[in-house]
């Protein structure tokens, strides 16, 4: 099973868990205001290692709004598939949220087709 690293807390998860999910289950309490819907970024994660090449439409168009294309990624937005090391960025205590968010669904909304970034880029130019 892969391992994943979120703010140094190491722990197996199953291939095809949906990444905030994941960091969950490893105890630390990310956001995800949205539902997990693209919408948000508060679920936002710098990946450190183990970064998926592709990523949903969805993931490119909002990482772009928000000027974090780069440098974040959207964990709502990716499931396992090998070993990761993360940091989380906002989460219930740093933001003192009352809760996270609303439950997570555990697929990939609202769309999993995943694409490479420069086929993304060509078809959102600017
Ligand atoms: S939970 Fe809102 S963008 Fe991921």
């Amino acid at each position: 099973m892969p391992l994943v690293t979120v703010d140094e807390k190491t722990m197996d998860v199953a291939a095809g868990t949906r990444l905030t999910i994941a960091i969950e289950r490893a105890g630390v309490e990310i956001g995800h205001r949205c539902g997990g819907k693209a919408r948000c970024t508060t679920c936002r994660v710098v990946v450190h290692e183990g970064e998926p090449s592709d990523m949903t439409r969805a993931e490119f168009v909002r990482l772009r709004e928000a000027g974090l294309l780069g440098s974040h990624r959207l964990s709502c937005q990716l499931v396992v598939e090998g070993d990761m090391r993360l940091s989380s960025v906002m989460t219930k205590q740093n933001q003192e949220w009352l809760d996270t968010g609303p439950q997570l669904d555990p697929d990939v909304k609202p769309e999993p087709d995943r694409f490479d970034r420069a086929t993304l880029e060509a078809e959102h130019p600017g």
